[in-house]
């Protein structure tokens, strides 16, 4: 964890304890640093120093506009997967040109409103969609930039939910029919080639995935120049994996090195697409425990935050650490962290030693990437409040949702009364 550390045995967050986050707040809460995931980016950056490489934030990681805009700043670029996500990434003014467009489904009005915009590249998945897209370009008399989105069929020995680029799964396209689409993409009046984009999976611990769809890549890239298909760019996405628990630190430099040496002297320019390595390990979820119980063979802590404020653990097994606010020196319960919602599903950690009691205060380690952003109002729960710390200053970057907030999009039935509404919070 980055931007978290204990000082006189509390909790903080850069220089911020995260109690009095709490009091101020309230929980559940999302808590980022915003020195961790500069410093975050800064690495990416430092380590690529030798390609200069475009770095488009994956926003689906984590969406707040406060995150954007500082990345923004920070001269990042946007991978964007919807025209949700463009909307976001524009209003932080980000630069049209630095904006890539991913995912297997963009929709007619997502397309039309990237073209409006100009953004970089469409990273196309399937030959229906290049022809979709140059239809609307067409349409709209301009041209569509794009790169195709290729499988290169490695494994990224990571979680089956989040590998990518095996030939089984449904991103991309083949290998061997990359020249045949390139050759089609070249003579549609609607599309300019661009470039080429891989994205093989996330969480990603080891270099010899990519290592093995590097090699593919670029020895597809020659086939294509060899036929006359000259590429601009090349992008390798992002799923540089975090430590969350044991995991070693992602070998950043190597995957540099091993880049530089196979690009030899090919004139490309490269874009990678990181979300979880600048924001994973620069957040946390703090949540209060509400209730204790025991069984015959197990303590539970029933907290305010539930899976529907993180669902890595109930989705992926994901271990996410738990931190005592108030530091503790000799644990000896062994606790399992559970949510409010009626699942059994509804854990976020397991197998816990902290000593823990009603109304004490615990923050789920790297939830900055894929918490918030996956999170869903699931038993009428309204979201988490934001807050990201810069120093010891803290800023609310978005309100807990009320219950209002969630019933507005509903049919409102002007039989039901509102009163009892406005005295309950919606956690
Ligand atoms: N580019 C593309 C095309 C992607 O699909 C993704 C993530 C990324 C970049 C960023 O990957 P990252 O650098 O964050 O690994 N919800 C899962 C992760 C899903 C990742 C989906 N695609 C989790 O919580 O582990």
């Amino acid at each position: 964890m980055n931007g978290f550390n204990y000082q006189e045995d509390r909790l903080h967050c850069e220089d911020y304890p995260l109690d009095s986050l709490a009091k101020t707040y309230g929980t559940p809460c999302f808590v980022y640093s915003a020195s961790a995931m500069t410093a975050a980016y800064q690495t990416i950056k430092a380590a690529f120093e030798c390609q200069n490489p475009l770095i488009c934030y994956a926003v689906k990681a984590n969406s707040n506009l406060a995150v954007l805009k500082q990345l923004c700043d920070l001269g990042a670029g946007f991978d964007i997967v919807s025209g949700g996500e463009l909307i976001r990434v524009l209003r932080v003014g980000a630069d049209p040109s630095k904006i890539v467009f991913s995912g297997v489904g963009k929709q007619t009005d997502e397309i039309e409103a990237a073209l409006a915009a100009k953004i970089k590249c469409f990273n196309v998945e399937s030959e229906a969609e290049l022809l979709h897209i140059a239809a609307i370009a067409e349409r709209l008399d301009t041209k569509a930039p794009i790169s195709l989105r290729v499988n290169p069929d490695v494994d990224p020995k990571t979680h089956p939910y989040i590998s990518t680029g095996l030939k089984e799964s449904k991103f991309g396209v083949p290998m061997n029919q990359a020249l045949r689409l390139y050759t089609k993409a070249q003579s549609l009046t609607g599309i300019t080639v661009k470039g080429i984009d891989i994205h093989i999976g996330s969480q990603i611990t080891q270099l010899a995935p990519y290592l093995d769809a590097l090699d593919k890549m670029f020895s597809l890239i020659d086939q294509l120049s060899n036929q006359g298909i000259i590429l601009e760019h090349f992008d390798i996405g992002g799923g540089m994996g975090v430590r969350y628990e044991q995991e070693p630190d992602f070998p950043i430099d190597a995957l540099s090195d091993a880049l530089q040496q196979k690009m030899a002297d090919r004139k490309l320019e490269i874009i990678l697409e990181p979300g979880r390595y600048i924001v994973a390990n620069a957040g946390i979820l703090l949540t209060q425990v509400l209730y204790t119980k025991h069984n015959e063979s197990r303590a539970f802590a029933v907290v305010d935050a539930a899976m529907n404020d993180l669902i890595r653990p109930a989705l992926y097994d994901a271990v996410q650490a738990v931190l005592p606010v108030i530091a503790q020196t000799n644990p000896s319960e062994r606790f399992e962290i559970v949510g409010p919602i009626c699942e059994s599903g509804d854990f976020l950690a397991k197998d816990c030693l902290i000593n823990l009691e009603s109304g004490a205060l615990v923050a789920l380690a790297s939830a900055g990437a894929y918490g918030m952003s996956m999170s869903s109002n699931y038993n009428t729960r309204g979201r988490a409040a934001e807050v990201l710390v810069d120093g010891a200053a803290a800023q609310l970057i978005r309100r807990r949702e009320t219950i209002e907030d969630l019933l507005a999009a509903e049919t409102n039935l002007d039989t039901v009364t509102r009163a009892p509404l406005a005295t309950i919070s919606a956690r």
